[in-house]
């Protein structure tokens, strides 16, 4: 049996660092990755292959940097062709990124089973990419891995009823697995982690990147905060670009975008987080912190009503800092399974395949 895996985003390769180390064990069925380039920088990509032990792609395509439509019409025009030499028997595909989108719908048309890890998930906001991404991909697939009781529910919903697994978080897996080797003193790590208290932020999602009113007041506050709590955010280049392109100038301590074993460090060590990213929401409370989450809204709701993870807008973000210093959370919930999410998904391939 032949999978290929098509994935191409920092986030893509932390969730499939987990099932591909499986694949690799178990042996009973190939798998052949394809990297579509979507996130391509060394920090955003190979650090992540090398440090996660995950295997080569076997195809890289070299495609970034274009509008949504463009990418994803790329993407497809060249993963077919793959798909049509390597005869794969089914499609794996990670989140909700224009290379789930393009992976998914290039498998669907040449009825290829797709099986979609991290489905179910939704922001109800169409004005993200993502979430038409992800809509899309759940109704193209076969098999669809639902990280929490919420996402299996909302499958159902939407009338989904056909190979819907609640196998828990890969992102659960990976820290469970990571987090002994972040510790290591065998670990270098290029950063000092300070010896103050601090707090850890990242931002790079497009309506707080793209929108110069959100950006600078993101920025203008993190300033403000970080007169009270040192700041440490690494840098995406996104937001990078943004800023610059803005002239925002900061004086937090920007550091460039770090390695999945050196974040876990960093969160560690951190008192608070900040963020607008989706996997260090769910980090975040795996290693205890409160996160302030610059965003309308969330598909990690659990969070959000377990009390541990706020939502504020780039204007109340101080505020928001402010109100929840003396709040104190429950990190006792269970709510991304047990950490074995990857071999409920490998083991349910084997079993569709059987
Ligand atoms: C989101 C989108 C995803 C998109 C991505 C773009 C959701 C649910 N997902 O993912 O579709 O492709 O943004 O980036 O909306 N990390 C590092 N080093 C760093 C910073 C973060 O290793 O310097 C790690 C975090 O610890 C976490 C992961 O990267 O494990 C999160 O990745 P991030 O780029 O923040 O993406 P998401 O917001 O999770």
């Amino acid at each position: 049996m032949k999978i290929i895996t098509v994935l191409g985003t920092r986030p893509q390769f932390i969730k499939a660092s987990t099932v591909s180390k499986l694949f690799q064990i178990q042996g009973i069925i190939e798998e052949i990755i394809i990297h579509t380039g979507q996130h391509f920088d060394k920090n955003m990509s190979d650090i992540f292959f090398n440090q996660m032990d995950l295997p080569q792609a076997r195809y890289n395509l070299g495609i970034n940097q274009l509008s949504h439509g463009l990418m994803t019409a790329n993407m497809i025009e060249k993963i077919e062709p793959i798909l049509f030499k390597e005869k794969p028997d089914g499609v794996l595909v990670y989140g909700d990124t224009n290379s789930t989108l393009a992976g998914s719908l290039a498998a669907a048309k040449l009825g290829i089973p797709v099986f979609h890890v991290e489905a179910g998930l939704r922001s109800y906001n169409r004005a993200m990419p993502e979430e038409i991404n992800r809509i899309f991909t759940d109704h193209l697939s076969t098999l669809l891995f639902c990280p929490t009781e919420n996402a299996f529910c909302l499958l159902k919903k939407e009338g989904i009823h056909n190979g819907v697994v609640k196998s828990g978080d890969v992102m659960f897996d990976a820290y469970i697995k990571f987090r002994r080797l972040y510790k290591s003193k065998e670990i270098e790590f290029d950063l000092q982690i300070p010896d103050i208290p601090y707090l850890l932020a990242t931002i790079h999602r497009p309506e707080n990147t793209n929108d110069q009113s959100n950006l600078t007041s993101i920025f203008a506050y993190l300033d403000e905060i970080n007169k009270e709590l040192k700041v440490i955010l690494p840098l995406h280049p996104r937001t990078k670009k943004q800023m610059k392109y803005y002239k925002i100038h900061s004086e937090i301590n920007l550091i460039s975008p770090q390695g999945y074993l050196a974040m876990l460090n960093l969160l560690n060590g951190a008192e608070l987080v900040i963020t607008d990213s989706g996997g260090l929401q769910k980090e975040a409370f795996f290693t205890g912190k409160k996160c302030i989450t610059v965003r309308k809204e969330t598909e990690w709701t659990e969070l959000t009503d377990a009390g541990v993870n706020f939502l504020t807008t780039p204007e109340n973000l101080f505020n928001t800092f402010n109100q929840i210093q003396n709040i104190i959370c429950d990190f006792s919930a269970r709510p991304y399974g047990d950490g074995n999410a990857a071999e409920i998904i490998v083991q349910d391939i084997v079993k569709y395949f059987a």
